[in-house]
């Protein structure tokens, strides 16, 4: 079987990336179907998550799938001394495809050299997060209606925060212009610099943070500092407030500008923008049942096609 495994949406041509909105679409249509009936989704979760987790068994399980997995690696034989391939293989023994977040970049594309089934990249370390990038890409085509020339402001964590750099990456085929927003400790990573330069995608680096700076952005792209990454809780302690999104930042805004964070929320946007309409972190975040059902559908060579003359659909 050729291997279907999601370790990175940076493969992904824009031809793809349209193919799975539009089953998302479908999806968001008529979430509950059987189109999964009598397949098992496994999911283990080495490092903490609500959403990812939850959104994942969720498209399993209201597609008829079955789950199985953990959300907490304290409870297997990993902690006995099974290694990482000896886990991957056993679960495959059990599953039809394995969601897997792991806290060592690489780990992702690791268990889907070893695996015979696909293996879904629900987050590895600083390095990806492909799934999140797909509810992404539907949630900014969703408010936008389309994925071209945006402009796209990405916010606080851009060292350590793998939802940035997956998006980055995946953006590449829409022509977007990216602000990064940033203290020099957490500045966007060199490779992922050149990484535009080498696609033609045009960015600019600020330091401040004000109505003026982001009164461009068509999509404002929160992120949480992710404290798990620091070596160094020291410089933790120095960066975690520095970017704090408040109400009034908000006065020069585009009418279209919409404020996505891949959650969850710590200290980056002010409790009384939720009510406002550029806040849409709730609605991105329902996006991911969605986006989640097209991808586990898509690993499991299930196509569009089946799924726009699927009969099996019930309330
Ligand atoms: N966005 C995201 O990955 O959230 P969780 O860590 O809760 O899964």
């Amino acid at each position: 079987m050729k291997n279907r495994s999601l370790v990175t949406i940076a493969g992904h041509s824009r031809e793809k990336i349209e193919y799975l909105i539009k089953m998302a679409q479908e999806f968001e249509r008529h979430p509950n179907r059987r189109l999964l009936a009598g397949k098992v989704v496994a999911t283990l979760f080495f490092e903490p998550s609500t959403r990812t987790r939850l959104s994942f068994e969720t498209a399993a399980n209201r597609l008829g799938a079955r789950v199985i997995g953990f959300a907490d690696p304290k409870v297997t034989s990993g902690t006995k001394g099974e290694t990482l391939k000896d886990t991957i293989m056993m679960v495959s023994n059990y599953a039809d495809v394995i969601v897997m977040r792991h806290y060592l970049e690489g780990a992702a594309l690791y268990a889907s050299e070893v695996a015979p089934v696909p293996i879904v990249n629900a987050g590895d370390g600083a390095n990806q997060h492909p799934s999140q990038t797909m509810l992404d890409l539907y949630t900014i085509y969703q408010t936008q209606g389309t994925l071209d020339n945006l402009n796209i402001y990405m916010v606080g964590d851009l060292k350590y925060g793998r939802t940035v750099h997956s998006l980055l990456m995946a953006m590449r085929h829409f022509n977007p212009t990216f602000h990064f927003i940033a203290p020099d400790e957490l500045a966007m990573p060199a490779a992922y610099k050149r990484y535009c330069e080498e696609q033609g995608i045009s960015y600019v680096e600020h330091q401040d943070f004000d109505a003026d700076t982001i009164s461009g952005a068509d999509i404002l792209y929160m992120t949480r500092v992710q404290k798990e990454r620091f070596a160094d809780l020291m410089e933790y302690e120095r960066v975690k407030d520095r970017y704090l999104l408040k109400k009034d930042m908000l006065c020069k805004a585009r009418e279209n500008m919409k404020i996505l964070h891949p959650l969850p929320r710590v200290n980056e946007i002010e409790y009384s923008i939720d009510d406002t309409p550029y806040a849409y972190y709730f609605q991105q975040a329902q996006n991911g049942l969605y986006a989640r059902q097209a991808l586990i559908c898509d690993v499991l060579g299930i196509t569009l096609d089946d799924v726009i003359k699927d009969n099996t659909i019930y309330q």
